[in-house]
């Protein structure tokens, strides 16, 4: 079976957040499972293939040339990458100073016009589009192959000015959205089957408040909805054989892992007393929460635990939680940045994972920790709460400690809860084998997203 893969990001070439890590780890588990995957990505510039070919596009609505680098990445494999005026840049959608591109849309409605004249070209059996960067693509593709639209985060929409309309190509009415141009509600109307990065998600994003505006347009289409939950790249995060970390580990070997404990804390400055440590690996974001950390942090003391935050994002918020460390040094420690290396660190000597989102479609990095031991203390949202049991409320079946509401009370009181959970090494010792013990690779989920490639593509 051969099937278009089309996405903005993809690990390690263009990495902005879990959608980079999602496209890799399908498109890599799909290929082992004996899919041609063709995954279309845009050229930001910089990336090298080995036996390269250029293939020219036809995009009848733009005038300005487009193409598509073929050819072989050492990571990726096969890639095509896609390069319209414009899309060359250092960040796939920041400038600088953190604002976004002021002609994001331009770049992204070619991008989107441009897989859909490759579609167009090599006729694959299925198109898999990836939020709203690629949503427009469906606008110029009249009975093209059968299509599947995946939303990893619908908070992100893409909205843009209604003249776009007229050059999306012949089903762009479908595209127009209360006076503009919205790509996803488009791609929501057109695609055969829209996938939720999570079963909860679902129900979340049905309702107006988990909806964004988009709740009556997904509620539309509810038939033909359904979640498949992301896996990780579990050969990247392997704790037993992981060149990050400090001493390496397994579910029978949990007594290595303190040796990571130690690294983490003489890393980032912190006594390593047997106090619980919490981390927290984030982009900086209204979505992950972690402003309602903030009034937290003097009460830390009480808890007990000792908290570590590695994130990029909201400057704002950056110097904030920088202030915060400041004043309190001996229990909160922030580290700026995007930092792959001490991320890996960070999941192997926690004891405790805070994932304090408000909203979460599926999220990597709960199943990240699981995979090393720390034990997650999540909000009851998205994907979170189908991957993170609360074992009070399931004892033979629980995973960590949710907090019923993102708010700093109820974050607290979970964090007390786990504090206390992990300082009995009995009961903790079960949890942290319990969660490294689940399959969180992509195996299954891939199975899945074939599955439904298989239901929708042509027969013979
Ligand atoms: P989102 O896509 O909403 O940011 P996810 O949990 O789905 O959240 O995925 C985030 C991915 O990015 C994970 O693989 C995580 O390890 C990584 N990540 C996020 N922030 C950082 C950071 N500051 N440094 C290193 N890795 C990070
Ligand atoms: C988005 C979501 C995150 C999800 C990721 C991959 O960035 O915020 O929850 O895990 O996409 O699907």
């Amino acid at each position: 079976m051969r099937i278009v893969f089309a996405t903005a990001e993809l690990s390690p070439v263009a990495t902005v957040g879990g959608l980079a890590a999602a496209a890799a780890g399908l498109t890599s588990e799909l290929r082992r499972q004996g899919v041609d995957v063709e995954i279309l990505l845009p050229d930001y510039g910089d990336v090298e293939l080995a036996d390269e070919a250029w293939v020219p596009l036809d995009v009848p609505e733009w005038a300005s040339p487009a193409g598509i680098r073929v050819g072989t990445h050492p990571v990726c494999g096969r890639l095509h990458l896609v390069s319209v005026p414009g899309m060359a840049r250092p960040h796939p959608y920041l400038q600088p100073d953190g604002t976004g591109w002021p002609d994001n849309d331009a770049r992204f409605f070619a991008f989107a016009r441009a897989v859909a004249s490759w579609v167009q070209m090599s006729h694959p059996e299925v198109v898999h589009l990836n939020d709203w960067h690629t949503g427009a693509a469906l606008a110029a593709l009249v009975d093209g192959p059968p299509t599947i639209l995946s939303i990893h985060n619908l908070a992100y929409q893409g909205n843009a000015p209604a003249w776009w309309l007229s050059r999306l190509g012949p089903r762009a009415e479908h595209f127009e959205w209360f006076g503009g141009t919205n790509p996803l509600s488009g791609a929501i109307a057109l695609a055969d089957r829209i996938v939720a990065v999570s079963p909860n998600y679902v129900g979340e994003i049905l309702t107006p408040e988990g909806g964004f505006g988009l709740d009556g347009a997904l509620r539309s289409r509810a038939d033909d909805l359904l979640g498949v939950l992301n896996g990780i790249d579990t050969d990247v995060w392997d704790p037993a054989t992981d060149p990050h970390i400090a001493r390496t580990f397994d579910a029978d070997r949990l007594e290595d892992k303190a040796a990571n404990r130690t690294a983490l804390c003489d890393r980032l400055g912190l006594a390593d007393d047997g106090i619980p440590v919490a981390t927290v690996v984030t982009r900086l974001t209204h979505q992950k929460g972690i402003d309602l950390l903030e009034p937290l942090v003097p009460v830390l003391d009480q808890v007990p635990v000792r908290l570590a935050v590695l994130g990029s994002g909201d400057a704002e918020l950056a110097g904030r939680l920088h202030v915060a460390a400041s004043e309190h040094s001996h229990s909160f420690v922030f580290v700026e940045g995007y930092d792959e290396a001490l991320s890996h660190l960070m999941f192997a000597g926690a004891d405790l994972y805070l994932m304090p989102s408000r909203f979460e479609p599926c999220g990597l990095t709960q199943m990240q920790a699981m995979r090393y031991g720390a034990v997650p203390v999540v909000t009851a949202v998205g994907g979170l709460v189908d991957t993170v049991p609360d074992v009070d409320e399931h004892p033979r079946t629980g995973r960590g400690v949710v907090a019923r509401r993102p708010d700093p009370v109820e974050l607290c009181a979970a964090l007390f809860r786990a504090s206390r959970r992990v300082g009995d090494r009995r009961r903790a010792t079960t949890l942290r084998r319990r969660g490294m013990g689940v399959d969180w690779s992509w195996k299954q989920p891939a199975g899945e997203y074939l599955a439904l490639y298989a239901d929708l593509a042509p027969a013979g």
